[in-house]
């Protein structure tokens, strides 16, 4: 498995007291924001009261004391003792607390106010447009719950604006592609990047490259620990999404080669509990090869994972590849809502990088 162990998750969650104010409102006004996204329009005083509060964290300086009042005043909260988290039980006391709270902007915005207050990152239960504490246990809930915020809120922290650099190229939401000749470099953007999705991804391609995926992935693949800048092979052709951009459909070839590669990616993931972007962006048709290569094969959270494990071939091609400019379109926030401060930033859209 080269997903996060508990105790590193934990002290990720830890480490939130440790980020700068500004990187922890960011944060908090993310979460803000994102609960107001899962408010129905048709429940006028609400949706009335959660756009202007919103509207407020974009247009005024995003100061700490903003952050906390508009939390403080959304999600009302009762007053009483606040739900405890223990170090030791970390993961299953977050995953109880959002078990015992409706599924409410209001709710679920109070308790992310508490552990924000206790120091601990907050998690977000509504994502890719739905509620996302699905579990039955309640330290599977908290474990999910905690990897999409290493994994995805902690993109707002420690962040810079992706470089102007002339080489660079593709649409990284969390690091900087940078393409030198032959290689390529993926430089991390945030703190997400480079604590987590990077060392993963170089974890990720020393497992795979010992499979029969081995050439399927880009080739020499090499991590710098001290930048923690991942190195790979260039793959010469285009990605997925470029050719449906183009107006056309993968051909025949390009089909075939895509569901076997699609079989034994499936096989090989469940086998080593992997959980990896499979869309079509992520794919380079390699004109040298004739064959589809994974250029990305960084880790996603388990939440909002399901829509690259479709089983059947027909299934994944026409949702996740046939479909996809159609439902970018439709649904241009799909994962989560990153456009705090960083408005014209790549942060802001979580569909063309991937996740
Ligand atoms: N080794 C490579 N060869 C060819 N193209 C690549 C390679 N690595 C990345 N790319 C291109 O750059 C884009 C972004 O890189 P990717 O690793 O997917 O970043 P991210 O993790 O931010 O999604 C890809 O969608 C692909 O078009
Ligand atoms: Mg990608």
């Amino acid at each position: 498995m080269t997903t996060l162990p508990d105790e590193v998750l934990k002290d990720h969650l830890r480490h939130y007291a440790a980020f700068a104010e500004a990187d922890r409102t960011r944060i908090l006004a993310a979460v803000i924001k994102n609960y107001g996204r899962s408010v129905d329009h048709s429940d006028l005083d609400r949706d009335t009261q959660w756009r202007a509060a919103v509207q407020d964290l974009t247009t005024s300086p995003l100061t700490a004391d903003l952050v906390e009042s508009t939390a403080r005043l959304l999600s009302n909260r009762a007053t009483g003792p606040r739900p405890k988290f223990r170090p030791q039980s970390l993961l299953a006391d977050i995953g109880a607390a959002v078990q015992q709270l409706p599924l409410s902007a209001e709710h679920q915005l109070g308790l992310a106010l508490d552990m924000h207050e206790q120091g601990f990152a907050p998690v977000l239960t509504y994502a890719f447009n739905q509620w996302v504490t699905a579990g039955v246990e309640a330290k599977t809930v908290g474990r999910c719950l905690a990897e999409l915020t290493v994994m995805g809120l902690y993109r707002l922290a420690e962040a810079h604006e992706a470089t102007t650099d002339a080489a660079l190229f593709g649409s990284g939401s969390a690091a900087d592609v940078i393409r030198t000749g032959s290689r390529v470099r993926k430089h991390p953007r945030n703190y997400a990047a480079r604590e987590v999705l990077l060392p993963l991804e170089f974890a990720n391609y020393r497992l795979l490259a010992q499979t029969r995926l081995h050439d399927r992935i880009p080739a020499n693949a090499d991590f710098q620990p001290t930048t923690k800048t991942l190195y790979h092979d260039y793959v010469p052709g285009r990605d997925g999404v470029a050719i449906l951009k183009s107006g056309f459909l993968p051909n025949r070839q390009q089909r075939i080669d895509l569901r076997r590669l699609h079989s034994a990616l499936l096989r090989e993931l469940l086998e080593y509990g992997l959980v990896l972007d499979l869309h079509p962006g992520n794919f380079v048709w390699d004109d040298h090869g004739d064959r589809w290569v994974l250029v990305d094969i960084g880790p996603i959270p388990v939440i909002g994972s399901d829509e690259y494990f479709i089983e059947d071939f027909s299934a994944y091609y026409t949702n996740t590849w046939l479909n996809r400019l159609t439902r970018e379109r439709v649904e241009p926030i799909r994962s989560i809502d990153y456009s705090i401060e960083f408005p014209l930033d790549a942060t802001a859209k979580s569909w063309p990088g991937a996740w």
